[in-house]
This record gives C-alpha cells, structure tokens and sequence, in this order.
C-alpha cells in the first residue's frame, strides 16, 4: 500500500521507514502516525522483513515532533485519542519482535524523541539534538515520553529534560543511555547499514527471544522476567538455528541462519 508521508524501501532484509514531510520537519500529524502504524504492522507480518530502519527525510530533523498546527482545536477527549493513538504507535515498534534501529540525523523533540525511544537502538549523528519541550507549549509529552524517558536515562534526567524542556547534544543523550552510538555526520549511512546488516543476518527467533525477554521483563518483577528469559532460551533449542549457530562455531565456520 502507497502511504503519503511515508516512504519504503527494501534492502535485502533490511526495511527502512522513512517519515517524509520535510518542509514540516517531519512532524507526526494524525495521518503520518496511522500510517507509521500500519506501516509497522506490515513489517511485523512480513517473513522477508529481519530488521526495520526509521528515518526521518532531510537533513534537518528525524521529527521535530507532534504536529503542532493540528493541536490548536483539540479537546481535552480528542487530546486523550490522540495520545492513545501515538501511544499505540509507539508500543507497536516496541513489540515488533524485531529488531527497531533509528537513524536519527537532525532534530528528535517531543513525539520524535519519544518515537526514536521507542526504537531498541538508536544512532545518531553528531548533529542531532533530542529534547522534550512539551513545557514551552504548556503541555507534558503525549506519546509516552515520560516512561520511556524515566526508564532509558533515569527520574533524574527525565524531570530535568520534561521540565526544563531544554535541548540536549548527541553526546550528551549518549551519555544518558538515549542513544546507542553517535558517529560523525557522514558515517551515519554507513553505520547504520552496517549494525542493520548485522541484524539483519543474525537468528531471527533468537533476536524476537531478546527483545522479548528484555522488553516485557523490564516491567515486571525480576522472578517472572526471568520466566520470559527461560522461554526464549527454551524456544531457541528448538531452531535449526540454534544448531546451525552451535555446530558453526565448533566447526570454525561463520554460520548461515535461516530464520527457522
Ligand atoms: N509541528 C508542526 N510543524 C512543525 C513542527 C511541529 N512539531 N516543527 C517544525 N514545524 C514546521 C514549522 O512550522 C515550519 O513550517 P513553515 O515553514 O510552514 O512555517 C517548518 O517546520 C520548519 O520549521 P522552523 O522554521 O521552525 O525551523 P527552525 O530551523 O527555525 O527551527 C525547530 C527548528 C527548533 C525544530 C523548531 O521547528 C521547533 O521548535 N519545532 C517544534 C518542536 C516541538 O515543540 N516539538 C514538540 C511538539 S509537541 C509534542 O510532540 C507532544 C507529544 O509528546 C505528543
């Protein structure tokens, strides 16, 4: 399906997204999130698919946010099925059960922080600036940036950034754990086609066990986090990965995974 403001492209089983309103600096307006969605959806359901690059069109920014000019009429109601639907987006990337990396370039404020943060890793440019400045709009953050901001960097940075609404450097969010790896600008390509390539050929029942196990058992208590780690550990014994993994390396080989 042709979205509008969102482009696909495939690499191999590379997918990247890419948000594709750059005179908006790539806001996140109501249709670009239910196609982000759907998009997501389609990615999750497609076998081809191992991992899923995001990207923001330009230079400038990843996204530079909620669409700020569609905020101006909403009710208080239409406020909270807003949230719901970027929260919705959010959780979607975040149990893909694939891997999610961001390429962030430029700008990622507001629902663009929150949406790389929904991402399980994040490279960015040294160029990049991430900040949430809901507070200068008299608002808070909408798509889950206050929990996803507490639990990547801490209450402490999280009040700090949420309250302050300051703009904080590439560096600076790698240092807070918002960001996996800064590169300079023009590594940034390279760099990201190289983490989703190895992504990309790595056991894809054994990256889903991961994701899992660190995603969901990270809100839960440490015994039944444990559980998810047991399962996963469990279900990887029953891939020819798993013995295509195992026998490689006895073998002194690079192994071939298959995805089964
Ligand atoms: N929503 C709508 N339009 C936006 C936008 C946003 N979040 N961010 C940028 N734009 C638009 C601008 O209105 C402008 O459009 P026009 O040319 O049609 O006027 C265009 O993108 C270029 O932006 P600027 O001229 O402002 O570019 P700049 O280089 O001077 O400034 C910037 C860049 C500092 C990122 C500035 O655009 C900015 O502050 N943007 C808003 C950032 C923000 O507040 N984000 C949070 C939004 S609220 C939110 O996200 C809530 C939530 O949690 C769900």
């Amino acid at each position: 399906m042709a979205f509008r403001n969102v482009t696909t492209s495939d690499r191999g089983a590379v997918r990247t997204l890419t948000v594709n309103r750059p005179d908006k600096l790539n806001a996140l307006n109501r249709e670009t999130i239910g196609e982000l969605t759907l998009a997501f959806r389609q990615a999750a359901q497609d076998d081809a698919v191992r991992v899923v690059v995001l990207a923001g069109a330009g230079d400038k920014a990843f996204v530079a946010g909620a669409d700020i000019s569609e905020m101006t009429a909403w009710s208080p109601t239409r406020a909270q099925a807003a949230s719901r639907a970027g929260q919705e987006l959010m959780l979607t990337i975040e149990r893909l059960g694939k891997p999610v990396l961001a390429k962030i370039q430029g700008y990622a404020l507001g629902g663009g922080m929150e949406l790389a943060m929904a991402c399980h890793l994040r490279v960015a440019s040294d160029r990049a600036k991430f900040g949430q400045p809901e507070i200068g709009l008299g608002l808070i953050p909408g798509f889950g940036g206050t929990q996803r901001l507490t639990r990547l960097a801490g209450r402490g940075a999280a009040l700090e950034l949420c309250l302050l609404g300051h703009q904080i450097d590439a560096a600076r969010a790698e240092r807070l754990g918002v960001v996996t790896r800064v590169v300079p600008a023009d590594e940034l390509d390279a760099t990201v086609d190289g983490m989703a390539d190895q992504l990309a050929a790595a056991a894809p029942l054994a990256l889903k066990g991961i994701l899992d196990a660190v995603i969901e058992g990270a809100e839960c208590a440490i015994d039944q986090g444990l559980a998810f780690e047991t399962q996963g550990f469990a279900i990887a014994f029953s891939t020819d990965d798993m013995r295509e993994g195992t026998g490689a390396f006895l073998e002194r080989r690079k192994p071939s995974f298959k995805g089964s």
